[in-house]
């Protein structure tokens, strides 16, 4: 049965969510704060790079299932479902800041319909879903938790191809109501309590930080003892209990959830009286991370970069996406800047000016008379570029390739000195 649904903040996980539950046959109406943002998708323009976003949310507009307005009240007022998808960034404490979870739902409450179910999708830290309610001031409706495990990049897929589907409630009629939603995704549904629905997201995203820290531990001793890491996690990645996904080295982990939900969950743990020792050397391997890479370009530069030229491909926390919040590279580049080094950087995704680097439009540009080319996000696109005018454009050729993604003995024949993560 198609409903009607309101989804409070529309960025990468509200604008996804939905546009997908538009797609899958129910109205839906998009509400932000931000006006620009919101005047720009009733125009049809899509604010953020995600494959096959575009034509759904086109899609949506022509059907008449997906509209965008400024008007809370006016969209809760309509709905059996709100979803609450606004930001929870880190406090100063590492923990979650909560204060537009709270505002958010200060401000839908008074419109709520009796028995409308508030979906929490915001990750948020355990007993978040007694927050919401409290700020609800209402007794007549539920509220739901139901975290996403949507990856930039992949979003749409992943949210109607998910691995699972989990809903955290206490009431079984309102966590059936909410999964009926879900039916036509075909993907295991799983129902349980609020506080292990919270904890199921953060224990999932700080084990994949946890397995990339690991990683780049491993190829920190693959370097030292002149192993190949990228042979070591082949080898260990056929093992059916390791597993080849997310073993990739690289300039470290970033992004708009990684930090913040790794150290949400550290400070959970601490309050509960834990201390989650390892998670906080997970965390440390990653700070770490970003040194080695800077270092790495630090040497293949002559032992300075003081004054000189850096060429970056790549800004983005990783490829497929315009997201530039907490980025691995711009961690990399902030040390090179501080050791005084010039950077230009080419994006793909990226076509404005950032604070302390200089972007182009060209990745050959980005390279004019640089001293190193550091590679630090994924794109694909970078593997099939003319090296040959890449190294005519270097300073000398010498590329650190912080992904291990380009073809290094096609460089190496080329002239070019490359190091990579974890092999010589
Ligand atoms: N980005 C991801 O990959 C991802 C994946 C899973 C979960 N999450 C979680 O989802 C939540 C949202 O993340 P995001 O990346 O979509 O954030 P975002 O910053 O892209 O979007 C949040 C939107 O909410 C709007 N907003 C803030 N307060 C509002 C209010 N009171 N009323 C209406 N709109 C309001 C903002 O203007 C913004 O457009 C966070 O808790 C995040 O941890 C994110």
């Amino acid at each position: 049965m198609d409903s009607t649904i309101a989804v409070i903040g529309t960025g990468y996980v509200g604008l996804t969510t939905g546009t997908c539950l538009a797609h899958l046959g129910h109205t839906v109406i998009c509400v932000d704060v931000d006006v620009e943002k919101v005047a720009g998708l009733q125009r049809g323009e899509v604010p953020i790079l995600e494959q096959g976003l575009d034509e759904l949310v086109q899609e949506g507009v022509r059907s008449g299932n997906l509209t965008f307005t400024t008007d809370t009240p006016a969209a809760v007022k309509v709905s059996e479902f709100v979803y609450l998808c606004v930001p929870t960034p880190q406090g100063e404490d590492g923990s979650a800041d909560l204060s537009y979870i709270q505002e958010a739902a200060t401000q839908i409450g008074p419109h709520l319909q009796p028995e409308a179910i508030v979906v929490n999708k915001s990750t948020v830290p355990v007993g978040s879903t007694r927050v919401v309610g409290a700020a609800l001031g209402r007794g007549d409706v539920y509220v739901v938790s139901n975290p996403e495990f949507l990856r930039e990049g992949s979003a749409v897929q992943d949210f109607l191809h998910p691995d699972r589907v989990v809903i955290g409630c206490d009431d079984q009629a309102a966590a059936v109501r909410l999964a009926s939603l879900y039916l036509s995704l075909a993907a295991p549904l799983m129902v349980t309590d609020p506080a292990s629905a919270e904890t199921i997201k953060y224990a999932s995203n700080a084990f994949l930080a946890t397995k990339i820290s690991y990683v780049n531990a491993v190829a920190a001793v693959c370097e030292a003892v002149g192993a190949d890491v990228n042979d070591v996690v082949l080898g260990m990645g056929y093992d059916k209990r390791i597993g080849h996904e997310f073993l990739r080295p690289g300039p470290g982990w970033g992004g708009s959830c990684f930090p913040k939900d790794t150290r949400a969950l550290i400070h959970i743990a601490e309050e509960a009286g834990y201390d989650f020792d390892l998670l906080k050397g997970v965390v440390t391997v990653n700070d770490e991370q970003f040194a080695r890479v800077a270092n790495k370009v630090v040497e293949a530069a002559g032992g300075s970069v003081a004054g000189k030229t850096i060429a970056v491909w790549g800004l983005t926390f990783k490829a497929r996406t315009d997201d530039l919040r907490e980025s691995p590279s711009l961690e990399v580049i902030k040390r090179l800047v501080a050791l005084g080094a010039h950077v230009r950087a080419f994006d793909p995704a990226v076509h404005r000016q950032l604070e302390g680097i200089e972007v182009v439009d060209d990745p050959y540009g980005a390279c004019d008379g640089a001293e190193v080319l550091v590679v630090l996000t994924e794109w694909d696109e970078f593997r099939w570029l003319d090296f040959d005018k890449v190294a005519a454009a270097l300073r000398q050729p010498a590329v650190v390739d912080a992904r291990n993604l380009l073809d290094r003995q096609s460089l190496r024949r080329r002239g070019f000195t490359v190091a990579g993560i974890g092999r010589l």
